[in-house]
């Protein structure tokens, strides 16, 4: 069979590690992969927003299935377009793609058919934003409506800094159209757990649960990123949790985008906090979360182009979709000065030993050699009996690796150590 990958990430260079251990498999293309990538994949320079790009090239090269990886291109319909093509592919259709690419979409959808979230107000004025602001409770969260790389949202802890975010949104346009409309939405506290599935629209296949870590400094400080390390499973996240998740929350979202004639394929992510009222959707993702990928992937046992063809064919029900009960730890390795300005260029060194569990997101091929090219440059993941183990072996992994001006946290797991070890 031959592959197609849309994206160029640590999420997909997790998914193609995956899908080459198919023996089916017999090429694998990323569009436009990167330059670690392209030690496991033939990567082409064709942007995964440049949708009839990706269409000629899958036809021309007769492609048996696609797998489509970021939230651009899906919210764009390149599921669609390949489909309408004849090319097989994971990833839902823009009409369902619509839960992460509208966020007025999404909490419109939770009302309706009563999934526990956040309470919220949407605006497309900025005077009804503003004079709704002035009563609002505080901290308050402020989320542009569109794709906003994942910094659409704003958690403001004074009146003042509500303010700004909505003018900066609705006025300034910071986040362009995205920000034509936003919403407002109730704070919440609690532990936060991602759970990516696969779902086929009859079935819902909760992968192993993980935990983010999205700001940029240790103990949870600084700007907030794309994520700076994960784990996997979260201990947050018990049997009690995740019976009532897939009761409250998982099974009823499926349902309803049946309901509204928006069948979802594909894989759902599901950003959760666990409240003191429940379990709560903070958010929804159209795709694989990054860096969930890196920790949940290398967990699962059962095949994954199998269990991504099911859920293309609508048999998930059919099949048996085994995770391992081991713990995995990502260490994020960053450019210095990400989220803001840094420099890039510098050779990366990974240990041939290592680098099938390092997972390149900004590296590119310069003169025969892998440099940095991106703010988050790789994720290091290790499997362990244990979380410690975990923990400590991508630690260890990370000490191996070096580029200049490198940047990571330090506690990735710290928190995840505090509630397993009370477990
Ligand atoms: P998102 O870009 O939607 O993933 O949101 C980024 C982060 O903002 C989330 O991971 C949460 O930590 C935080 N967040 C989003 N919505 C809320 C909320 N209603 N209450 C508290 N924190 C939130
Ligand atoms: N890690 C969060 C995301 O993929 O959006």
């Amino acid at each position: 069979m031959k592959i197609l990958v849309v994206g160029g990430g640590g999420r997909e260079h997790a998914i193609i590690t995956k899908i080459k251990q198919n023996k089916n498999v017999q090429k694998i293309y990323a569009l436009p992969g990167n330059g670690g990538i392209a030690r496991d994949a033939e990567c082409v320079n064709i942007g995964a927003k440049d949708i009839d790009a990706i269409v000629n090239f899958a036809v021309e090269n007769a492609i048996d299935y696609a797998i489509v990886a970021p939230d651009d291109p899906l919210v764009l319909g390149c599921v669609d377009a390949l489909e309408a093509k004849g090319i097989s592919c994971f990833g839902p259709r823009a009409n369902a793609a619509i839960i992460e690419g509208s966020k007025v979409f999404s909490k419109e959808l939770m009302k309706k058919y009563g999934i526990p979230t956040a309470a919220c107000e949407v605006f497309d004025n900025v005077d009804a934003a503003l004079a709704y602001i002035e009563t609002a409770p505080i901290p308050t969260v402020i989320k542009a409506d569109g794709l906003a790389l994942g910094k659409g949202v704003i958690i403001a802890f004074t009146r003042e800094e509500a303010v700004d975010a909505v003018k900066s949104m609705m006025c300034d346009k910071a986040f362009g159209k995205s920000g034509e409309r936003i919403v407002v939405e109730e704070f919440l506290e609690g532990p936060e757990v991602s759970v990516l599935s696969f779902t086929d629209g009859k079935s819902v296949v909760p992968m192993i649960s993980s935990m983010d870590h999205k700001r940029i400094g240790d103990n949870d400080t600084g700007l907030n990123t794309g994520g700076m390390g994960t784990v996997a499973p979260n201990p947050y996240y018990t049997e009690a949790v995740a019976n009532e998740c897939m009761e409250r929350i998982f099974l009823p979202t499926v349902n309803a985008m049946n309901a509204e004639g928006r069948s979802f394929k594909g894989c759902l992510y599901f950003g959760l906090m666990l409240t003191k009222d429940g379990p709560k959707v903070i958010e929804y993702n159209c795709r694989f979360g990054d860096p969930e990928t890196q920790v949940v992937l290398p967990l699962l046992e059962t095949d994954l182009l199998t269990v991504m063809q099911a859920v293309t064919e609508e048999r998930l029900g059919e099949i048996e979709v085994k995770f391992s009960n081991k713990h995995a730890c990502c260490v994020i390795m960053a450019s210095k000065g990400y989220p803001e300005s840094y420099e890039k260029g510098f050779e990366i060194k990974i240990p041939e030993e290592i680098a099938d569990n390092v997972f390149v997101a900004g590296g590119t091929i310069k003169e025969g050699k892998l440099v940095t090219s991106g703010g988050r440059v790789l994720g290091a993941t290790a499997i362990a009996e244990t979380l410690p183990e975990a923990i400590k072996s991508s630690y260890k992994m990370v000490e191996k690796i070096s580029f200049d001006n490198s940047y990571y946290r330090h506690d990735i797991g710290a928190r995840a150590l505090k509630a397993w070890e009370v477990k």
